[in-house]
């Protein structure tokens, strides 16, 4: 039966790829973009750019104005007791690296940092090159067959030397979401910092900061179907302060001499120099869009389309599903067939998916694969995008079985 998506239409961009013979199913890469952020960057663009936090002048209030809305917003939807706690980045690594840079002073050799096995690289090498830089250990914490982190196995292996946990939310991969209340409560009783990487969690559902209970949460709005260019760092406030400055230049100063100067405290102090003003005026847009669908419409959306995916996907021979992917997308490989000539086909036939390593070498690795292919969703797929990567995949198979 086909299954119609509501929201279709208010992505300009899903029937310019249709007219090109292109179906989008690569939105864990990145998504497409709702009108109603192109709106306001045209409007921005439009009506007069200035810069933030620097004029006195009405464009400069104006667009000040704007770019603080964007962060009350980003507060108010992760349920953050205060807009202070958002720190705009350029994205999501750039929010990981700042962390890795900004505690490094706090670590002492010996010391560990716990990861899983299912980690971005993103999250993976700025602790990585940390732990070499000071001598500290970097744990890995392993997998069940399911591709969740395995939590007996996991809360023995943080300990009182743990100084910090970095987990993922929910696989980029596999598609899994990870037991974070069970592994966050522990790593805090333990005295460890935790920092989640929400570049694909925070896409599904809502998340509350102050029940999840994290010291810090990064993401990328890009894939929050906002603009490319900004991350999000939010932070608890006594977490903010253990930071150190890591870009020094205009606004994030205090008071400057040749010689010395003092710095301010976030979200400022870490947003050194211009920052990209009409993007994050449009993230704003894009929030505001996004707050005013159905919530439980789109999960329950998302939820059957994905049902249809892993069914699809289940019904044909030779195929394997990687884990037990729980929200938006499936990857997968093919008995005998190498992954790249799948890509290539499904390419030929104007399938967008990913292939590859998808940026998680190591976990690939662990379970002895060069790459797999990648299906994700976004609000705007519909069921007739499914029939046709299905209908794809059957002749790129005949072809090369
Ligand atoms: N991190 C993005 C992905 O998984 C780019 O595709």
């Amino acid at each position: 039966m086909f299954q119609p998506s509501p929201w279709r239409a208010d992505f300009p961009a899903i029937a310019a790829l249709q007219r090109q013979h292109q179906t989008y199913l690569d939105s864990a890469a990145t998504t497409q973009k709702p009108q109603a952020l192109i709106d306001a960057l045209s409007h921005y663009y439009g009506h007069g750019a200035a810069n933030v936090h620097r004029a006195q002048h009405l464009p400069g209030a104006l667009a000040t104005q704007a770019f603080e809305a964007t962060r009350d917003k980003l507060a108010r939807w992760l349920n953050a007791a205060d807009a202070q706690q958002i720190v705009f980045t350029h994205g999501a690594t750039s929010a990981l690296n700042l962390l890795a840079y900004g505690l490094e002073p706090h670590f002492e050799a010996g010391d560990e940092i716990a990861i899983s096995a299912l980690e971005h690289h993103a999250n993976l090498l700025p602790w990585q090159q940390l732990a070499q830089r000071r001598g500290l250990r970097l744990v890995v914490l392993p997998l069940n067959e399911h591709g969740c982190i395995d939590l007996d196995h996991a809360l023995q292996l943080i300990g009182p030397r743990t100084r910090l946990v970095a987990l993922s939310q929910l696989s980029n991969v596999l598609g899994t979401w990870q037991p974070l209340a069970a592994l966050l409560s522990h790593a805090r009783a333990q005295g460890a910092l935790s920092v989640v990487d929400g570049a694909q969690g925070i896409v599904h559902g809502r998340h509350d900061m102050q029940q999840l209970g994290c010291d810090f949460y990064v993401f990328s709005s890009h894939k929050l179907y906002g603009p490319d260019g900004v991350g999000v760092l939010y932070g608890r406030v006594q977490a903010q302060a253990l930071l150190r400055h890591w870009q020094y230049g205009g606004e994030m100063v205090q008071l400057a001499d040749y010689q010395s100067a003092s710095f301010r405290p976030a979200p400022l102090g870490f947003e050194a120099g211009t920052p990209p003003i009409a993007s994050i005026i449009a993230l704003g847009a894009t929030l505001d869009y996004l707050a005013s669908l159905d919530a439980n419409a789109v999960a329950n959306h998302e939820a059957s389309l994905h049902q249809h995916l892993l069914r699809g996907l289940a019904d044909r021979d030779g195929i394997r599903v990687l884990a037990s992917p729980q929200a938006a997308l499936a990857s997968f490989v093919v008995d005998g067939v190498h992954n790249a000539d799948i890509a290539h086909l499904l390419t030929e036939q104007g399938i967008a998916v990913r292939a590859g390593h998808h940026c998680a070498m190591p976990l690939l690795k662990g379970m002895q694969l060069e790459g797999a292919i990648r299906v994700s969703l976004g609000l705007y797929n519909d069921s007739d995008d499914l029939q046709r990567f299905f209908d794809a995949l059957d002749q790129g198979l005949e072809l090369l079985r």
